[in-house]
């Protein structure tokens, strides 16, 4: 078996333990005789599956009793609609803080069913930083602000989070859910698409308040209300049993790592590293500004533009994939998910710093 430096956006580098557990499990579940991906949602061996994930969750991000963890699927794209569509009623509407292309597209959505305001858009400056507070007001009579914690196309990372003026907060942490510590109580819904730093694609990690849950609008379609999946247990319908399995095991083994707290010191010392290469030549020429970089995706560029290309091939041949920038940035990211080794970006960076030498 070979396993390269996957430096991908996502879905991500998972932690080898993880799939080697899935390995084990796929043939057969524990001695239970069915296989992980062939045994029935409605058994006690998946019901203790999705508890056990959901208990990991609550202790790894202290959530608080009173709020309600459900695991859906449609990823974070489908929670751009299902938020407003819960949260908001007829004629009400909520402020966005568009700081890249995930909330642009949040604001799309939530337009297509109720209104959004931009409170403060990054676009005319290519969303290479973060607002700062006094940069943006809240409406008065909006519902709730919705920010993206992470901008994983840009490499840009809220460092605090948004004030809101008391008004609830709605976050999609789709690229940042527990590889940095996040207060959730003063959250009102928390949003993760899992492939990033908790599993595969396929789940949804949402987190809400007693406020999201009292404010949910009765009367949707079934799949696409809080109330019903709450009432459900998150199983209204067959969930992703498979990638519930996953989701827990890499829940346990970040636990098993020291929690959330551990996992951002880790990450927080690979972002360094990079950062740290990207610094301290003008060979390098960084994306996203020094302030509002992002500990999960460095995007940067080499100064050259011609050297790119033969960048990115050489790095692949030599086993550091995925560092690709997304097409509407163009340049290089890399990825530093909870699950990719410090020993990759070492590597990573031996190799940077022997390209820089051999084209400066
Ligand atoms: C911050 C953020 N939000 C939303 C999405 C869309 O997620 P999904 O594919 O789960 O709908 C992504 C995907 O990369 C993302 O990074």
């Amino acid at each position: 078996m070979v396993r390269v430096h996957n430096f991908g956006a996502g879905p991500a580098v998972l932690p080898l333990e993880v799939v080697e557990s899935c390995k084990q499990n796929l043939a057969e579940l524990g001695t239970t005789g069915l296989g992980l991906m062939e045994t029935s949602h409605r058994s006690k061996t998946f019901q203790s599956i999705i508890d056990e994930a959901i208990l990991e969750l609550r202790e790894l991000l202290k959530i608080p009793e009173d709020y309600t963890v459900l695991l859906l699927q449609g990823g974070a794209s489908l929670q751009f609609h299902m938020a407003p569509l819960n949260l908001l009623s007829e004629g009400e509407f909520a402020d966005v803080l568009v700081t890249g292309k995930w909330s642009q597209n949040t604001l799309i959505e939530m337009r297509k069913i109720r209104n959004g305001a931009p409170v403060w858009d990054g676009s005319e400056g290519d969303f290479r930083r973060i607002p700062i507070s006094s940069e943006y007001s809240v409406s008065q009579d909006s519902k709730y602000l919705h920010y993206t914690s992470n901008n994983t196309i840009y490499g840009t990372q809220f460092k605090e989070r948004p004030d809101s003026r008391s008004k609830p907060l709605v976050v999609d942490a789709s690229s940042d859910i527990c590889g940095v510590p996040i207060d959730v109580s003063s959250h009102d819904l928390i949003y993760a698409g899992a492939q990033k730093n908790l599993g595969p694609s396929g789940v949804t990690v949402c987190i809400l308040s007693p406020w999201a849950i009292e404010k949910a609008n009765s009367n949707l379609p079934s799949m696409l209300s809080y109330r019903t999946q709450k009432a459900k247990g998150s199983m209204f319908n067959t969930p992703n049993t498979y990638g519930i399995f996953v989701l827990r095991e890499v829940l346990r083994w970040i636990g098993r790592n020291g929690g959330v707290e551990a996992a951002y010191e880790r990450n927080k010392r690979k972002a360094e590293m990079i950062y740290e290469a990207i610094d301290s030549t003008a060979f390098w020429s960084p994306y996203a500004e020094k302030e509002s970089r992002s500990i999960m995706n460095a995007t940067f560029r080499i100064s050259d533009e011609s050297l790119m290309e033969p960048f990115i091939a050489e790095a692949e041949e030599l086993g550091f994939k995925g560092l690709r920038g997304h097409r509407i940035v163009g340049g290089i990211r890399a990825s530093m998910y909870n699950g990719l080794e410090l020993s990759s970006v070492e590597s990573l960076v031996q190799f940077m710093g022997d390209f820089e030498k051999r084209h400066s």
